[in-house]
């Protein structure tokens, strides 16, 4: 399915965690479609998007939703809506993949959704770039407020929001907000 999404066409792909899904999300990259990706596993849709967007400059939403459940195309409307943009970053040292970041905006919130960097090169300031990269991104699409979630015994992790100004909300996990 296409359609115009600001000055690039839209394309959503369902199935797309695999297979011909996968294939043609390469192809529709190729020719500058911004893309949504709709499948039932979300961390294959990750992976996916990962790929896409370190070979290709364009916008890539993820949805996992299972199209077989009655209701689905509403809901698949409803996270459209609450999520209109997503946004990867990978890091790259030389040819490999060494970090990347997920980062989502929905009206006046941003949501850092992950960020991951190889053991073999952390503490070399990739986790800060990418954050530094999530919360500027957030602000340009208009987010006044963000958040992130993680383990209260993940020390670096924690370590490296509160550098940023996060604090950890009364919300029985470990979610972290801050204000833009
Ligand atoms: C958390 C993570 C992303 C940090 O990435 P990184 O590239 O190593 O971080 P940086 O080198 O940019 O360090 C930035 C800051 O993070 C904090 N930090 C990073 N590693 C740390 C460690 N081992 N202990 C304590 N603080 C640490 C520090 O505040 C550091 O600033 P400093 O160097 O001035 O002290 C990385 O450890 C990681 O991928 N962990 C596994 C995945 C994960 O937990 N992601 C977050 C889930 S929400």
């Amino acid at each position: 399915m296409a359609a115009e999404n600001g000055d690039r066409p839209l394309a959503l792909i369902t199935g797309a965690s695999g297979g011909i899904g996968e294939a043609f999300a390469h192809i529709l990259a190729a020719e500058a479609y911004s893309l949504v990706l709709v499948a039932r596993r979300n961390g294959e849709l990750n992976r996916v998007a990962g790929v896409v967007t370190s070979r290709h400059a364009v916008p890539v939403t993820v949805i996992d939703a299972d199209l077989s459940k009655e209701g689905a195309g509403g809901r698949l409307k409803d996270a459209l809506d609450a999520t209109p943009s997503t946004r990867f970053r990978v890091g790259h040292d030389r040819d490999r993949v060494v970090a990347y970041a997920i980062t989502g905006v929905a009206g006046r919130y941003g949501y850092l959704q992950r960020v991951a960097v190889h053991p073999a090169v952390r503490s070399r300031g990739w986790g800060r770039a990418l954050v530094a990269d999530g919360i500027g991104w957030v602000w340009r699409h208009g987010a006044d407020r963000v958040y992130v979630n993680t383990q209260l015994e993940n020390t670096s992790a924690l370590a490296l929001y509160q550098s940023f100004g996060f604090e950890i909300l009364p919300a029985g996990l470990c979610v972290l907000g801050r204000s833009l």
